[in-house]
């Protein structure tokens, strides 16, 4: 039987998801329809009966947004929110801001699959001279130096990411708390990644479509007993296909 659940919420559809470029660390606003869906989720969890007590985001404009849309909607906007770092996208190295089908269209489908989806391939990093090294941000002020990334693989992103749920989420969900982590496409990834111990083959073909609430239940040891996402399913199917069309040719 289920003794703990946990509520992820990736980012409703932001600025450059719409416009499909590699996005990561650049800070991007939500579209309109991203802040349509970012209340569709407040609603939905309204009205599924939930109630947190904490949150967490990452640091990145379109995850804080997508919460206090959604809080509007859920009456919490009192709730305590731990914002970190380590929650953030994946770091998109030097491909942030090229468009995804056109970068298909100039190295192949294939190419963009791997940056986008293997384990262990990072896509090419940032020149460390570049303006957008993360080095020259006043919100990574507080950060050690060398743990600031370039560009990043999701093995990467896991081993930053999931020190943070030991050490913060799970501690919260052990001490009976009920909590939302509103975070990305790809730190949710490295999370499902490790809670369902899913293998570096079967990882690549795991999209987490924008907005839509995941549900994990775990045991009294906080072991995964499953998952899975709040809504009409053949729409959320249609919206994880849509996120890996995006790295197709025109
Ligand atoms: C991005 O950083 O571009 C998106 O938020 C996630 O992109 P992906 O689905 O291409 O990894």
């Amino acid at each position: 039987l289920a003794k703990y659940r946990v509520v992820f919420l990736r980012h409703g559809e932001s600025q450059w998801n719409k416009e499909n470029r590699f996005t990561g660390w650049h800070d991007v606003t939500l579209s309109q329809k991203g802040v349509e869906e970012a209340k569709a989720a407040g609603q939905l969890l309204k009205k599924e009966g939930f109630q947190f007590h904490q949150v967490y985001t990452s640091v990145l404009t379109r995850a804080i947004q997508t919460y206090n849309y959604a809080a509007e909607e859920m009456g919490c906007h009192y709730l305590p929110v731990t914002k970190s770092w380590r929650l953030n996208e994946r770091h998109y190295g030097a491909l942030q801001g090229l468009n995804k089908s056109e970068t298909a269209q100039k190295h192949g489908e294939d190419q963009v699959k791997i940056w986008r989806r293997s384990y262990d391939i990072p896509p090419p990093p940032l020149d460390p001279t570049d303006a957008r090294n993360p080095a020259n941000d006043r919100r990574y002020a507080d950060v050690p130096k060398d743990a600031l990334p370039l560009t990043e693989c999701l093995k990467d992103t896991v081993v930053r990411v999931i020190p943070f749920w030991h050490d913060h989420i799970a501690k919260d969900i052990l001490a009976g708390k009920n909590v939302l982590v509103v975070a990305h496409g790809n730190s949710l990834r490295s999370i499902v990644k490790y809670l369902d111990n899913v293998s570096e083959k079967d990882i690549l073909e795991l999209n987490i479509p924008t907005s839509v609430p995941l549900v994990y239940e775990f045991d009294s040891n906080l072991k995964s007993l499953g998952s899975y996402y709040l809504g009409d399913q053949e729409e959320i199917r249609k919206k994880m296909e849509a996120v890996a069309k995006q790295g197709a040719k025109k």
